[in-house]
């Protein structure tokens, strides 16, 4: 069943399912495989794509001039949501949370590059800036469209319920599980409604990169399905029934440790495949831990979902070249 929002194309999709070969045979546990949603195409791709596919259409079905997003100054969403404005010709503003960084470096110097506003702000003065940036517009005629932090929002939901269906029809045997990290938890969300509406026993498994701790992340992801269950008419998913690991979050937000750049190496040597620090290999130290746990089984399939966020790579050089 396909929803009937409006999608307006800015990535590459389906994107590459394949099977991790080289690493299977160094873990010698559960088959992996992996959902490339690092390829998605637009301005270094990313999961955004997907959910600006829709988010935008929505824009532009509001008659948008300008679209606003916020996030930190590493932001993949800002870059992305700055790459599709760019495509489709719209004014982007992006309110970063964060000093302004001395040398334009990382998803910094992309959100310039592709001719976006930045305004570095304080996280608490973020809320004030966007509505500054708001009636300013107005007082030019302009109209302005608001995306929330990490698209999390309905139609940015309902692409990865979506994307669920995209995985059925490259893959359709079931998986047994759906490995990925959650940030605001919106791609998560997406990826439960799918797996739930197809009346799959396919486990939705996030890992938390520290945002919040398992509780608030499965309040979180529960919140966000019921906005696309209540738009697709389907029973709401209560948050004990979201699967979430915390152990893996580390120091912090955006604060690698050394499995982090363990996981990094592992995945770039073996298979030539990049995760990024703040996301994606957290997500990964989590599948590797809980694949030596006996979490995840041999003979079991388990899909991990490749975010993107590569450009910050750059911006931990010094951490990720030590031994
Ligand atoms: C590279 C990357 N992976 C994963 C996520 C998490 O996605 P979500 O916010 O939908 O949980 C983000 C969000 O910013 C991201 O940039």
């Amino acid at each position: 069943m396909k929803s009937s929002l409006e999608r307006v194309s800015l990535g590459f999709f389906p994107t590459p399912l394949h099977k991790l070969e080289n690493l299977n045979r160094i873990l010698d546990g559960p088959e992996l495989y992996m959902k490339r949603d690092d390829y998605t195409g637009l301005a270094l791709g990313g999961n955004k794509v997907r959910k600006l596919e829709y988010i935008m259409a929505e824009a532009l079905d509001k008659g948008a001039q300008v679209i606003i997003t916020t996030g930190a100054v590493t932001s993949n969403h800002a870059r992305q949501t700055a790459g599709a404005a760019a495509a489709l010709g719209l004014k982007c503003q992006l309110v970063l949370s964060g000093d302004e960084p001395e040398t334009r470096q990382g998803n910094f110097l992309l959100d310039y590059l592709m001719g976006a506003e930045t305004y570095c702000v304080k996280p608490e003065d973020a809320e004030a800036q966007i509505n500054l940036l708001v009636s300013q517009n107005d007082r030019q005629g302009l109209n302005t469209y608001v995306i929330p932090v990490g698209g999390s929002c309905m139609p940015g939901i309902i692409s990865y319920v979506e994307a669920y269906q995209e995985i059925k029809e490259q893959n359709p045997q079931e998986f047994d599980a759906i490995v990925m990290a959650v940030g605001t938890g919106s791609t998560c969300a997406g990826l439960n409604v799918g797996a739930r509406m197809a009346g799959d026993r396919t486990k939705i498994v996030g890992i938390g990169v520290g945002l919040g701790d398992r509780e608030w992340c499965q309040m979180e992801i529960a919140r966000l399905s019921n906005l696309a269950e209540n738009y697709l008419g389907l029973v709401p998913s209560s948050p004990d029934q979201i699967i979430v690991f915390d152990e893996y979050m580390g120091s912090g937000y955006a604060i690698p440790d050394d499995k982090v750049r363990n996981a990094i190496k592992l995945l770039a040597s073996s298979e030539g495949i990049l995760l990024d620090p703040v996301y994606s290999a957290k997500a990964m130290v989590g599948l590797l831990d809980l694949i030596e746990k006996g979490y995840f089984k041999q003979g079991e399939k388990i899909l991990f979902l490749a975010t993107g966020g590569c450009p910050e790579i750059f911006g931990f050089n010094h951490f990720l070249s030590e031994e």
